[in-house]
């Protein structure tokens, strides 16, 4: 099939190169001529891990392109996938107006039906809305779906080469007929593609994202409870996630959630529900739970160093907000380096993958290491906020040389306690004994 994609960010990138390694052709549009060149020269602008490989094989193959050219991508397309930014606006509600102004740019070079497809996060009644633009401004026929996307930073490729499932929000036939011939291929396994009105497929992806940021911020709270009452939170965790009905995933306590997603989606629908005089009131409180989550590892600090650490120096491990990612939107590592350094402290940094963007926002204010061994040196204590692989079993003799004393506050929970108690360290981490 012929396919265009209108944005290459994240999302559009992913789904444009996936959707080419079935066979599709894809062309990929973006108003970024700098960054449109990079790819045209073989140049994969973000980090995502397995991203690579497709994106050099299709291109070499000839069925991934890219183009600055809106006209040239969607002459032939018989779908043309929209991935474009919608960011919060300041009153918190999705600010549709690339959307909206690529729908019209489109409605204005179509001479034969499409389907366009919708891959933004967007908020109920969007389609609709596009719909009305296409109308306004064209007498040739579209289908408007919704097709939310569920990938993971970090394991995007895997979630849209096999998808839990589809979600595909239309009433036309026409437009169902051609979506789940696109999507064959990727749910072989007997995976469903759910065909629902727009409207409810809009909601889904709302409604996923905010069940799980709660699903996570209800762990952060029975953590801190279990900190009280002298309960270990990974028990806890165990004891209800085998429960099928909760299930064992998205129930790891920590620093707070981050990302691009789900901050912006829990406050999105939260307006939403406003707009609609429905008080959502547990997203209310998920927000401002993980707001004091981001800042408990250094409540801990602070409490351990009588509220003064004037002068002290802490290492910090781990900047992303997740690993396998160098993305550090809303990054519960961002507001730890803040407070530390609010409170007096100097830090020192390292991240596998984060560092450049890091420095791009918080520049000189820490200082970089080449590596994590390197930023214990003569740091007070360590502070872990990401769980990448590379800290989950450090050589301990190493650390006890170079950092001064033997304190570690884990936000991620990755060590063993009695492992930490037989090495003798102060080991403080997220919902566990000390
Ligand atoms: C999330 C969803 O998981 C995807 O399904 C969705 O498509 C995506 O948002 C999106 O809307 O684009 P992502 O933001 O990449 O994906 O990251 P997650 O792996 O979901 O993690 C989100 C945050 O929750 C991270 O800060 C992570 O550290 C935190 N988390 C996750 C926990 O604190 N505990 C857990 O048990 C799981």
């Amino acid at each position: 099939m012929k396919i265009a994609v209108i944005g290459t960010g994240y999302v559009g990138l992913v789904t444009g190169t996936c959707l080419a390694e079935t066979g599709n052709d894809v062309i990929c549009v973006d108003i970024n001529e700098t960054k449109v060149k990079k790819m045209q020269n073989g140049e994969v602008p973000i980090y995502e891990p397995g991203l690579d490989l497709l994106f050099h094989r299709n291109i070499a193959q000839g069925r991934l392109t890219f183009t600055t050219n809106l006209a040239d991508a969607v002459k032939d397309a018989q779908i043309i996938f929209m991935a474009l930014p919608t960011p919060p606006g300041g009153d918190g509600a999705a600010d549709l107006s690339y959307i909206l102004g690529a729908a019209k740019d489109i409605s204005k070079l179509i001479t034969e039906y499409k389907v366009i497809v919708n891959k933004s996060t967007v908020p109920v009644g969007t389609a609709d809305k596009v719909k009305a633009v296409f109308q306004e401004h064209t007498s040739i026929e579209v289908d408007v779906v919704s097709n939310p996307e569920f990938l993971r930073e970090g394991v995007a490729v895997d979630d849209f080469m096999k998808p839990d499932r589809v979600v595909l929000g239309t009433k036309s036939e026409r437009a169902k007929k051609l979506m789940a011939e696109l999507y064959g291929p990727y749910v072989r396994q007997g995976n469903p593609i759910l065909f629902m009105d727009e409207r409810s497929s809009e909601l889904t992806k709302y409604a996923a994202n905010s069940f799980l940021a709660t699903k996570i911020t209800f762990m952060n709270e029975v953590a801190n409870l279990c900190e009280l009452v002298g309960a270990d939170v990974d028990a806890v965790r165990k004891g209800i996630g085998s429960d099928e009905r909760i299930g064992k995933r998205f129930l790891f306590p920590g620093v707070g959630y981050g990302g691009s997603c789900f901050p912006k989606d829990v406050q999105a629908l939260v307006k939403s529900s406003d707009d609609y005089e429905y008080d959502f009131q547990i997203l209310k409180s998920v927000m401002e739970v993980n707001e004091r989550q981001k800042t408990i590892l250094v409540d801990k600090v602070l409490k351990y160093y009588k509220n003064d650490i004037k002068g002290k120096h802490f290492a910090l491990w781990g900047l992303a907000f997740k690993p396998e990612t160098d993305d550090i939107r809303e990054a519960p590592a961002l507001y730890i380096i803040n407070a530390l350094i609010e409170n007096g402290a100097t830090v020192t940094v390292f991240d596998p993958e984060a560092m450049e963007n890091v420095a791009g926002i918080i520049g000189d204010k820490v200082k970089y290491a080449k590596n994590q061994y390197e930023a214990l040196v003569d740091a007070d204590a360590l502070l872990i906020a990401t769980e990448w692989s590379v800290f989950r079993n450090p050589d301990f003799e190493k650390i006890d040389k170079v950092l001064k004393n033997k304190v570690i506050f884990d936000g991620r929970n990755l060590y063993d306690l009695q492992k930490m108690i037989d090495l003798g360290y102060y080991y403080n981490s997220i919902g566990r004994k000390l």
